[in-house]
């Protein structure tokens, strides 16, 4: 019998992804979205249920139906600028229903949870690279919902003894390298596909938030992971659990910083077209640099990223340059 892992918010950018890792390693996804962001298309299989977890009793159902052995937890909004104008958005819909999803854990008896956390509950850098002790002081309600979430699981572990894995991502990039699914936001704000969308023309151009920065040209560092080498980490992270029966944290990502200019020109590089760009002032809580120290990950997950910067971008222009629309093109 294959083993079932309850995939929550698995019609999303990284919980697709996962998906397809799941489904070549030989487990059984059972996937929940509300497809409130996520895309029915991106589903490329295991069970599928169209379920908020607001709806307590529809997720107690569900878990009433299988035999779930893990649950790995994607289902998030995740617009930092958003969050910070409409807060209880993100504390009602990240905090208070992943504590819905906790309770169901809880009945059920399960006690094994994979959680996509972010670079965002680190806030502003005291030192880079960030490593997993560095402190964390979110400086948006976005990264602060992730990181209450991750302070309510440890103590639930010390109540209840749900062990977890927190997967703190830093920027998150790439497509399926087969093609079948991609990165697909409405609205978009991630620099690579805007980037993509300005290249194909699809947008008139793109704009730099601010070059005035203390970085090596002025423009903000980030260090980009690809999205199957974060989905890999996630599978890791569920063999980690059954083998060591323990809690951990871990960053994911490249150890290696570009900044908006670099990646400008990557994906001008990439796509062979000039990409027509603006500089304006700085987007409100945008830090300088973010670098992910990831010994951890490397040395007690086993887990390295596989995918330069530039094979990542060449996966996502090639799933843009296939489906312009997104998922709206997918037949
Ligand atoms: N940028 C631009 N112009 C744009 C879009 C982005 O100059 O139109 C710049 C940003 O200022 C930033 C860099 O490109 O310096 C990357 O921006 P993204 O919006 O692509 O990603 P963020 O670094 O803001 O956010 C990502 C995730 C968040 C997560 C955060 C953690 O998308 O979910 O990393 O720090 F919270």
């Amino acid at each position: 019998m294959k083993k079932q892992i309850l995939v929550v918010g698995g019609a999303g950018y990284v919980g697709s992804h996962t998906v397809i890792k799941l489904l070549e390693k030989g487990y059984e996804p059972i996937i929940l979205d509300n497809l409130s962001t996520g895309h029915k298309e991106s589903i490329t299989g295991g069970l599928f249920y169209e379920c908020d977890l607001a709806n307590i009793a529809h997720v107690r159902d569900i878990f009433k139906k299988h035999n779930i052995e893990a649950v790995m937890h994607f289902g998030a909004n995740c617009y930092v600028g958003e969050s910070v104008v409409n807060p209880h958005k993100y504390f009602k819909n990240n905090v208070s229903n992943t504590i819905n999803l906790l309770e169901v854990m809880l009945e059920a008896g399960i006690k094994k949870f994979v959680f996509s956390s972010s670079a965002a509950t680190y806030g502003n850098p005291v030192k880079i690279p960030i490593d997993e002790a560095h402190p964390q002081v979110p400086c948006n309600p976005y990264g602060l919902s992730k990181l209450f979430i991750e302070q309510i699981v440890s103590t639930y572990e010390r109540a209840y003894g749900i062990k977890h894995i927190y997967l703190r991502y830093f920027n998150a990039a790439g497509a399926d390298p087969e093609g079948r699914i991609g990165e697909d936001h409405y609205p978009e704000t991630h620099i690579i596909p805007l980037l993509i969308l300005t290249a194909l023309g699809i947008k008139k151009q793109f704009t730099v938030f601010g070059n005035d920065y203390e970085t090596s040209d002025g423009t903000c560092i980030r260090d980009y992971v690809h999205v199957m080498d974060i989905a890999d980490a996630h599978v890791k992270a569920l063999e980690f659990m059954d083998t060591e029966k323990r809690s951990e944290e871990f960053n994911l990502g490249s150890s290696m910083g570009y900044s908006v200019n670099e990646i400008i020109s990557k994906v001008e590089q990439v796509s062979g077209k000039k990409i027509p760009v603006e500089y304006t002032e700085r987007r409100e809580g945008d830090p300088a640099i973010l670098i992910a120290g990831c010994k951890k990950a490397r040395e007690i997950l086993g887990w390295r990223p596989h995918y330069s910067i530039e094979k990542t971008i060449m996966t996502a222009w090639e799933w843009h340059k296939k489906y312009p629309k997104g998922f709206k093109d997918v037949k």
